[in-house]
């Protein structure tokens, strides 16, 4: 396996030396790493995006450390605002590692689009006739958007759901190759939806992709021997057996599985902004899944057995490599190349390995010493840049405020009052 050279104690290195780093250990260009300097979108690109843009929102991007996924390493990408959040997931990749890594399982790759009858008088019939229509149903998607065909795609099958007496879905599954495919779906969905509506005279409300991608599923798994997860004050076995039930937790109470869930969706969503896809769909997605028993669970399994703890986390992960906004962003690109993906496939495994390292670390740190603890040196910078220290100040007014008991807005100021006028 290729290793990743130079990131030991990445986080204690400047921002330059940070860059200089990643500059070696990836391919990027003198332009690439000046686009990461400084992140500016160039006029055609904001005018490309969105309506009424007026600037450029940034959110910081670091990387999470020590992934190693179906025997590969990769450095992610990852955009959040949130402190810990990079942190907790290279910790728990690392913990990973240290086992052998992730191991994933990809189901074929199919983005479903909706039609939708309603009035529908005979659901029985209209259900018959729909399926007699499969072929030319086909042939009519792939018509609407024949360069999909010619890569190798298109649509593949139809299935009719009964939703109410009156109402009836067809869903159309389509391979979309590298995309996510939104809208080639709803090119697609609309000319069947005319044929639909003029040949057979049926009522048709509506047709649109759904974000509720069950036929783009993707397991990440990993099996993490106990004596990895001992910490200074608890053994490996307890606090693997405290995770188990931390886990049942979130099985049981949709208060914990939506704080447990927000914990995955805090590394997913942060890959997924980065690699310039649609987070609103993975996320509306993600929770529709958590549901799909009738009750909002914690989407993760944990068990114990024979001195290990096993792991895994299935997501629906319609994740695009191509197409939209990952083709006109620059650091979407960028990010790609850092993450050394080849497909869409592969992307979608690296993500789903982050949502299941992310809520390792979350549940590891819960049932031991509390979150609070790793948050505390972020949460300390925070402080001081609130009470206007610089960049140079920080570590100062960080150290005194560490040093102290009461660790608020006001101390955070009299340290830094006293560091300026040479009293500390
Ligand atoms: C905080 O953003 C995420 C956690 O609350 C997740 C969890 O409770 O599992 C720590």
């Amino acid at each position: 396996m290729k290793k990743m050279q130079g990131f030991e104690k990445y986080y204690q290195k400047d921002w330059d030396e940070r860059l200089a780093i990643l500059k070696t250990a990836t391919e990027l260009t003198a332009d690439e790493l000046e686009i990461l300097k400084t992140a500016e979108l160039k006029p055609e690109i904001r005018e490309t995006l969105i309506e009424n843009q007026i600037t450029g929102y940034t959110l910081p991007e670091g990387l999470a450390l020590n992934y190693v996924v179906n025997d590969k390493e990769y450095l992610v990408p990852m955009v959040t605002e949130e402190p810990s959040v990079i942190a907790a997931s290279s910790y728990g990749a690392k913990i990973v590692k240290q086992a052998g890594g992730f191991q994933t399982i990809q189901q074929p790759r199919l983005m479903l689009g909706q039609i939708i009858f309603e009035d529908v008088r005979d659901a029985v019939r209209l259900k018959t006739t729909l399926k007699a229509y499969e072929t030319e149903i086909i042939t009519l998607a792939n018509q609407a958007h024949p360069s999909i065909v010619k890569r190798g795609g298109g649509a593949r099958w139809i299935r009719i759901r009964t939703l109410s007496q009156d109402m009836l879905s067809l869903d159309l599954a389509v391979d979309v190759q590298e995309a996510m495919g939104a809208n080639m779906l709803n090119t697609m969905l609309e000319a069947v939806a005319q044929f639909l509506k003029t040949e057979l005279k049926i009522n048709v409300l509506m047709s649109i992709l759904s974000n509720y991608a069950t036929e783009c599923l993707v397991t990440a798994q990993c099996e993490i021997p106990v004596e990895l997860l001992q910490t200074d004050a608890v053994p490996g076995e307890l606090v693997a057996q405290k995770i188990v039930q931390a886990n049942r937790v979130a099985q049981l109470d949709p208060y914990r599985a939506t704080t447990h869930n927000k914990g995955i969706m805090n590394g997913i969503d942060a890959a997924v902004i980065a690699s310039g896809n649609d987070w609103r769909a993975i996320e509306s997605g993600a929770h529709a899944y958590a549901s799909r028993h009738g009750q909002y669970r914690g989407l993760t399994k944990w068990d114990l057995k024979d001195n290990k703890l096993s792991g895994s986390l299935t997501l629906p992960m319609p994740l695009g490599f191509v197409g939209g906004a990952i083709s006109v962003l620059p650091l979407a690109k960028i990010n790609q190349k850092l993450l050394q993906i080849e497909n869409a496939n592969e992307l979608a495994q690296v993500v789903v390995s982050v949502g299941l390292a992310q809520n390792l670390a979350a549940l590891k740190a819960l049932v031991t010493d509390g979150i609070q603890k790793g948050h505390m040196q972020l949460q300390l910078k925070t402080l001081a840049h609130r009470a206007g220290a610089t960049a140079q100040e920080t570590p100062y007014v960080v150290a005194q405020l560490s040093a102290n008991q009461k660790r608020d807005f006001q101390s955070a100021q009299d340290i830094l009052t006293k560091l300026r006028k040479g009293d500390l």
